[in-house]
């Protein structure tokens, strides 16, 4: 046997063998068995480097820790799903379904809704037949997400490489790409290993599964995200963006065949009583399956139905999410304590005893606002109901009084100043909040800084509570300015702070110069700027001055920018401090200007109009479409119109096209002339 044919038998003798341990469930061999094959393997591979292929069962772990994710767009929208609490939502669903598919059948699966985050994975043909992973992308916004394919290829229920055979077996075409999307999940046991370790190193405890899973998928360094154990469901599969098998049961059968895993706890229902019953064997198994579900997931079987029943703007028409109702617990709120935001609201925050619930110990819970306290009548030492939902954060929803349970006894008086600064507290007509207004409260100032320092923001890995309360306690800064001319000699007279950690975060300071403008726009804390709406404005306008420059008319060109956003972004460039810090993070070298979008010109000049219902557009979704590339949408047909889009039972309109000999288009052919301008004046 010549190496080459040992190295690809080894390879497919550890693939199945990690199928069989990783998807199934069901090892054939010992570890040590499984240990001495990959020896082999990477020994092999090491001696014959021009043999080794990115998707050998060695190279689950390659290259080095990444510096941040690229983004990229999704073959479609990964939509989200609509909620039922009760069996009477179920049965409205069932029956606006029943409804809507007309003489098409209505038959429903029934799946568990696995508590992870959702990934969309885009296998590719490989070289010699077959397919192999090219694309791990997170949700993102739905319409773009994080590339975190080196951390996707560590997950070993995930295959790397998809055989021929199981092509042919899953139905597939060969030669084509093909997507599949499904939940990566921690189980149990790796969350609670992952947190001891974490405690060993110093590190906050991840607050549940689904965050460890989420927090995981997104470290930098795949060798830490080899270790943690995720495991990945898949649930869809896409072929050319497009649904291929005859529905969703066929679907998970497809999968399987695919070496995918596919969650076991399934089944088809076809009426809201089978439903209930699925519901409440789930609960039943809820507690020992050993990883986290929050609820099941209803979903039309067949696939024309599917299609006649079509989406919103945000989920599908043909599925639904059962949500189990939150978990909840009692105890004691042995104190309430103030905590000042970088915006200077107040907001009460209620010690709590600790106490067990929905898997985690929670000892502390928002109070929201003043109202909140009185509406609720709370004084300290009462007991409460707290809840944990599918949320992460507790919420305090009543107070409890019986006989074990007595009333506590001390009224919280709301401060009528700043805990942080003592300068008065201002309410403002129609606000909830009390707000410190002292532009120099230090409360302010820190949260200002650790919000400019955050993960997603200017992520400057060192900048946290500690290392900020030093820097504001030696006057080393007094604005976020002021963080690009520290020195070394400045921080190693810090606590904790040797050499080595001073550079490290003087590295991270100047790395974040470059961040570029969304992140700038982010991190200046402009109220209700978060991280879609600053990446609008930076494509939108292409440099800090523009974006200072433009008047309230002009902010709002920008897609989700309104006159209460506008009027947050033009108050905070007309306060005089605000456009020093500009200017100094200007001349610190900060990258303030992007790239601006090109707007398309595509379908420039083309007016279009749209009758009857798309398979899988919605009315909206095609007109965004359509005016996203610059056309316009029209409601009548006339001499004027390029083309008519039609769908199914599409009436009067398509009759006028005809007459006035008008191209008409359906929905693959409007698709088709998008990714292909149409060549005309
Ligand atoms: S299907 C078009 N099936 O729940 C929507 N989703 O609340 C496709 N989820 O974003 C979703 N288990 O991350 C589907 N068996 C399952 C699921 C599932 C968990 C998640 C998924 C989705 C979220 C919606």
């Amino acid at each position: 046997m010549t190496v080459a044919a040992r190295i690809e038998k080894l390879r497919s003798e550890i693939r199945h063998h990690e199928h069989l341990y990783h998807v199934l469930d069901a090892p054939e061999i010992s570890d040590a068995q499984y240990d001495a094959l990959m020896h082999e393997l990477k020994r092999l591979e090491a001696a014959h480097p021009e043999l080794l292929t990115p998707d050998s069962p060695t190279q689950r772990v390659g290259g080095k820790p990444a510096e941040g994710f690229r983004k990229a767009a999704h073959s479609r929208p990964m939509l989200s799903l609509d909620n039922a609490y009760n069996a009477d939502e179920l049965a409205d669903w069932d029956r606006r379904v029943r409804e809507l598919a007309g003489n098409l059948p209505v038959e429903y699966t029934a799946e568990l809704k696995l508590d992870g985050l959702s990934v969309a994975l885009r296998y590719e043909p490989a070289p010699g037949g077959g397919a192999r992973l090219a694309l791990g992308l997170t949700r993102g916004d739905g319409q773009i997400g994080e590339d975190v394919t080196s951390n996707i290829r560590t997950i070993r229920s995930v295959p790397l490489s998809i055989t021929t055979e199981r092509l042919q077996k899953a139905r597939l075409a060969q030669g084509k790409a093909f997507e599949v999307r499904g939940e990566c999940v921690m189980p149990e046991a790796a969350f609670e290993r992952t947190n001891e370790e974490r405690e060993r190193e110093g590190l906050p405890a991840f607050v549940n599964p689904r965050n460890s899973a989420a927090g995981t998928v997104r470290t930098l360094d795949p060798s830490i995200v080899a270790t943690r154990g995720l495991v990945f469901f898949a649930y869809f599969l896409l072929v050319d963006g497009e649904y291929c098998a005859a529905g969703q049961t066929a679907t998970l059968d497809a999968l399987t065949a695919l070496g995918f895993r596919v969650n076991p706890h399934r089944g088809r229902v076809d009426s809201v009583a089978d439903m209930v019953k699925f519901i409440e064997d789930a609960e039943k198994k809820r507690a020992t399956l050993g990883y986290e579900i929050d609820g099941i997931v209803l979903k039309v079987d067949n696939h024309q139905t599917q299609q006649r029943l079509g989406y919103t703007g945000r989920a599908p028409r043909w599925a639904i999410a059962y949500k189990f109702t939150a978990e909840s617990a009692i105890t004691q709120v042995e104190d309430i304590l103030i905590t000042v935001g970088r915006s200077g609201k107040l907001t009460p925050t209620a010690m709590l005893r600790p106490v067990f619930v929905g898997g985690v110990t929670v000892s502390r819970a928002t109070l929201h606002n003043a109202d909140f306290i009185e509406r609720m009548g709370l004084l300290i030492g009462d007991w409460v109901k707290v809840e944990r939902g599918g949320d992460v954060i507790p919420k305090v929803v009543e107070v409890v009084e019986d006989q074990d349970h007595p009333r506590g006894n001390r009224r919280f008086s709301y401060p009528s100043e700043c805990p942080e600064c003592h300068n008065p507290v201002v309410r403002e007509e129609g606000e909830a909040d009390w707000r410190c207004v002292n532009a120099d409260c230090p409360a302010k100032l820190r949260e200002s800084l650790l919000h400019f320092g955050s993960r997603g923001v200017m992520n400057i890995e060192g900048l946290g509570d500690a290392a900020v309360q030093q820097l504001l306690d030696r006057g080393l800064v007094k604005s976020v300015a002021d963080l690009y001319s520290l020195t070394e000699e400045q921080l190693v007279e810090l606590e904790r702070f040797a050499e080595k950690s001073a550079r490290t975060l003087l590295n991270e300071i100047e790395r974040s110069k470059k961040a570029g403008l969304a992140r700038v726009l982010m991190g200046l804390g402009i109220r209700f700027v978060g991280e879609r709406t600053a990446e609008l404005l930076a494509q939108e306008f292409g440099s800090i001055d523009a974006v200072m420059a433009a008047s309230a008319e002009e902010l709002e060109r920008v897609e989700e920018v309104g006159p209460r956003i506008s009027e947050a972004i033009l108050e905070f460039f007309s306060r005089p401090a605000n456009r020093t810090l500009i200017e100094r993070l200007k001349e610190a070298g900060m990258v303030m200007t992007a790239e601006k979008k090109q707007r398309s010109t595509q379908f420039a000049g083309l007016t279009f109009v749209l009758t009857g219902a798309l398979p899988t557009l919605t009315r909206d979704e095609a007109k965004q479409k359509i005016e996203a590339a610059g056309g316009k949408v029209a409601g009548s047909v006339s001499k004027k119109t390029s083309y008519v889009v039609a769908g199914e039972d599409a009436g009067s309109k398509l009759d006028k096209a005809r007459e006035l000999k008008i191209p008409v288009l359906d929905e693959v052919g409007l698709l088709a002339l998008l990714q292909s301008p149409p060549t005309q004046a």
